[in-house]
Order: C-alpha cells, then structure tokens, then sequence
C-alpha cells in the first residue's frame, strides 16, 4: 500500500474511532473525541506543533480507556499503535502518538501527570477543557450513572488521591469527581489558550456545584 495523504489518515481515524466509540454512554462516546479533535486544533493552530500527530493522538485518545479495561493503562496506546500501523503511518508518529495517550490520564490530586512533548500538552489540555464547564458537568453525572454511583451523599467526604490504584479504585459519589478532579483541572493545564478558556468554565461548574449543595439542603 502506497504511503497515505495525512488527509486520508484523518479521514480513515474519524471513520474507525466513529465506528468504536458511537453510542457509548459513559461521556466517552464518539463526540467526546470530536469536541477534544476540535479543541486540540484550535489550541494547536497558536503552536509550532506537528498538527498530525497533535490530530491523531486527539482521535484516538480514548479507544480503549484503562476505565473500561480493568484499569489497563497500555491498552489505549496498544491499540492505537495497531491502528496506525496498519495505516502505514511511519513508525516515529506511531509510537509519539502512543506516548501522548500513555501520558494523558489524570490520576490523582496529587499525582503529576507530565507531557512529554507540546503536541501531549495541547492534547490533554484539550481533553480536559470537555471534562470542565457545562459539558463537563454532563460528562461526570453520564459517568456517575453509567457506573452505578449515587449523584452525592453528604456522608462521605472527597479523598485527593496519593496514587492512580487509589484514584481509580475510589467508587464515591459524582459530586466528590468535582473536588478530587474537576475543580483542579484549572490549575493542571500547559497552554496558555487552554487557561483561558477554563476560567469561565470553571466559574459555571462552581456556581453549579454550590447550587446543587444548597438544593439538597432545601435552602434554595
Ligand atoms: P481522563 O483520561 O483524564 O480520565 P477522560 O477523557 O477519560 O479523561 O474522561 C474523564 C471523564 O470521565 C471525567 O472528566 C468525568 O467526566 C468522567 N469521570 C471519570 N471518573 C469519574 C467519576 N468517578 N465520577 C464521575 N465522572 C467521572
Ligand atoms: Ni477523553
């Protein structure tokens, strides 16, 4: 197969991830990944970046999530890796696409989670843009529902985590995801674009989070 335009690999990723992912209902469905492939290349056209690397690791940031997979973190890059292989992609993009999706996750309060490369940081800026805001306040009650978590209990409190295996195995209610990720994620962001547009973001999930508070109480 002769090598393919960087136009048909898009066009090809769009088609395979659209095919995977379509009608999934935890909040990582097919337009989770449109809404990140779109913020990643507004964010990365302000960048000397490769855009294709920046495109695909955006595309095929979630093929195979550790939160679907027993908590498997290779998984994701494996697969995509296999993808792109199959594309003929060359293999210095296969493997720096791999590394972006290695990376990514957040995996605790207190754990870093570093990029490696400025295409990695716009990539898990941009997907961490769609986990704040009104979008991100879907995602989470999406998230909560999908897995059986109750959407809050006042009895149990938020545990900003040590470890990933603490992060992932913490089962808690949907309003703790806010303070142990979500109201962090402001502060965990590379570009200055993406911290831009996190302020107001930000802002519209805490004025939620106090609303839904007071609603519980009957004091609203
Ligand atoms: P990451 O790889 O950083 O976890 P994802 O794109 O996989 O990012 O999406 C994570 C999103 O899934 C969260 O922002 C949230 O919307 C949802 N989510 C994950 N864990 C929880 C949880 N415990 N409670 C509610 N939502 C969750
Ligand atoms: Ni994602």
């Amino acid at each position: 197969m002769p090598e393919l335009k960087n136009s048909e690999v898009i066009e090809r990723t769009v088609t395979y991830v659209k095919g995977k992912l379509s009608g999934e209902g935890s909040g990582h469905d097919w337009w989770h990944v449109y809404r990140v492939w779109k913020m990643a290349k507004t964010i990365a056209i302000k960048y000397s970046c490769n855009l294709l690397v920046v495109e695909l690791a955006a595309l095929l940031h979630d093929i195979a999530d550790h939160k679907f997979h027993n908590g498997d973190t290779s998984i994701g890059p494996k697969v995509a890796k296999e993808w792109l292989s199959s594309l003929k992609v060359p293999e210095e993009i296969q493997e720096h696409v791999a590394q972006i999706i290695q990376d990514l996750s957040f995996k605790g309060a207190h754990v870093k989670t570093p990029m490696q490369s400025i295409e990695g940081e716009i990539v898990q800026d941009a997907d961490r843009l769609d986990a704040i805001g009104a979008i991100g306040i879907a995602r989470a009650f999406a998230y909560g529902g999908h897995a059986s978590r109750e959407l809050y209990n006042p009895e149990v409190p938020p545990s900003l985590h040590d470890s990933f295996d603490a992060y992932k195995n913490d089962k808690g209610h949907t309003i703790n995801h806010f303070y142990e990720k979500l109201f962090l994620l402001k502060d965990r962001l590379n570009t200055d674009v993406a911290k831009e547009i996190a302020i107001e973001r930000h802002q519209f999930m805490k004025e939620y989070v106090d609303r839904f508070l007071q609603e519980w109480e009957g004091e609203l």
